[in-house]
C-alpha cells in the first residue's frame, strides 16, 4: 500500500467494484466481482449538512440513465460502452494562475482530503432529475492547496481524450475534449464538489470515473466528467455546449424555471425512476439551493446573462 494512503480508495483494488456497478456484468452474473464488491468496506465518508433529506435514486437508476457523449448519445450507451475505459492510474494537471502548477496523482489528492457524502438534487437541462448520494470533497480544498493567484477569475475543466477507450470520441459529435468552466466564486463555493464516488463506492465509469465535477444548482451539463485538467484563468473559458449553441446553453446555466430552453420548458421536471404516471415536480430556482447561492448573482440579470 502506498504511504499515507487509505487502502479503501485504491483504484486498482476496486476495479471489480466498478465492474459490479455495470448492469451488464450484473446481468451476466459476474459472480466473483459481485462477491468482492459486496464484501468490501464502503469508502469512509463524513456526512454533510448540505445533504438533502430527499430519498436518493437507486444505484441502478443512477448508473443506467446517463449523459456521457464520449460513450455515445443514448442513455444506456455509457453503461454499455464504458467497459474498456481505464480510470486507473489517473492524474490531474492543474495549471494557469496557480502557485503550484503540476500534474497531481489522484491517489495523492485523495490521501489528503476528507471525503464527504453529499446527497444532492441533480437537474439536467433535458428536464429530468435525480437525487444522488455523491462521495467527494470541496473543489475549494484543492484550489486552496495549489494556491489561486491574484488575477484568476475563472476555472476551466477538461475531460480526458482517449478515442481508443471512448467510442463516442471516434466521431466529431462534439469538439473534444469536453470542456466546462465556472467563475472563481462559483468554484470556491462550498456546494461545489469534485466527486470520486457514489453510494459509498468509487465512481462508476458511466458517471465520470474517477473524478468529476458536481455543481448542484446548475444544469447537469456543467458537471463535467473524467477530469484531467483544471486551469485557472483571467478570461471566461470556452465551454463545449456554449460554443455549440450559445443561445441554448449559457455559460452560467443556473437552474431557472423562468428561463425556458428553446426545446425544453424548465418549469417542471420528471424525477427519473418515478414510473410512467409519476407527477412532474415543480423546478425550483437554483435547483432549490438559492439560499446558499443566490448572493453570487446579486445585480446580475439571469434572464439575459444566463
Ligand atoms: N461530461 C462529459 N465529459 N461528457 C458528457 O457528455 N454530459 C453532461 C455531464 N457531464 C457529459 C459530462 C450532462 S448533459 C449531464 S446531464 C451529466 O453529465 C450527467 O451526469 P450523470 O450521467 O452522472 O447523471
Amino acid at each position: 500500500m502506498r504511504k499515507g494512503f487509505d487502502g479503501n480508495l485504491r483504484w486498482s483494488d476496486v476495479t471489480p467494484k466498478a465492474q459490479w456497478m455495470n448492469r451488464r456484468s450484473l446481468m451476466l452474473g459476474a459472480g466473483a466481482a459481485m462477491v468482492a464488491g459486496s464484501a468490501a468496506a464502503k469508502i469512509p465518508t463524513v456526512p454533510s449538512a448540505f445533504s438533502t433529506g430527499a430519498a436518493p435514486n437507486t444505484l441502478e437508476e443512477i448508473t443506467s440513465y446517463n449523459n456521457f457523449y464520449e460513450f455515445g448519445t443514448g442513455k444506456e450507451d455509457p453503461m454499455r460502452n464504458s467497459q474498456a475505459f481505464e480510470p486507473d492510474p489517473w492524474s490531474v494537471k492543474i495549471d494557469g494562475l496557480v502557485d503550484k502548477p503540476g500534474s497531481y496523482d489522484l491517489v495523492d489528492i485523495l490521501g489528503r482530503v476528507t471525503l464527504e457524502e453529499r446527497i444532492y438534487r441533480f437537474r439536467c437541462v433535458e428536464a429530468w432529475s435525480m437525487v444522488v448520494p455523491w462521495v467527494g470533497f470541496e473543489l475549494a480544498t484543492l484550489l486552496n492547496r495549489v494556491g489561486v493567484r491574484p488575477g484568476a477569475k475563472f476555472v476551466a475543466f477538461e475531460t480526458v481524450v482517449r478515442p481508443e477507450q471512448m467510442p463516442g470520441q471516434r466521431s466529431p459529435l462534439l469538439d473534444w475534449p469536453y470542456r466546462e468552466g465556472l467563475r472563481l466564486d462559483e468554484a470556491m463555493h462550498p456546494l461545489t464538489i469534485l466527486a470520486t464516488g457514489l453510494y459509498g463506492e468509487p465512481m462508476p465509469k458511466q458517471n465520470g470515473a474517477p473524478i468529476r465535477l458536481v455543481v448542484p444548482w446548475k444544469y447537469g451539463f456543467k458537471s463535467i466528467k473524467s477530469i484531467v485538467r483544471i486551469s485557472l484563468t483571467d478570461t471566461m473559458p470556452v465551454t463545449t455546449w456554449n460554443t455549440m449553441n450559445r443561445r441554448e446553453y449559457g455559460f452560467y446555466s443556473n437552474v431557472n424555471p423562468e428561463v425556458d430552453h428553446p426545446r425544453w420548458s424548465q418549469t417542471s421536471e420528471r424525477r427519473v425512476g418515478g414510473g410512467l404516471f409519476a407527477k412532474r415536480v415543480d423546478t425550483q430556482m437554483f435547483n432549490g439551493y438559492g439560499e446558499q447561492v443566490a448572493h453570487l448573482y446579486a445585480g446580475q440579470d439571469l434572464a439575459k446573462d444566463y
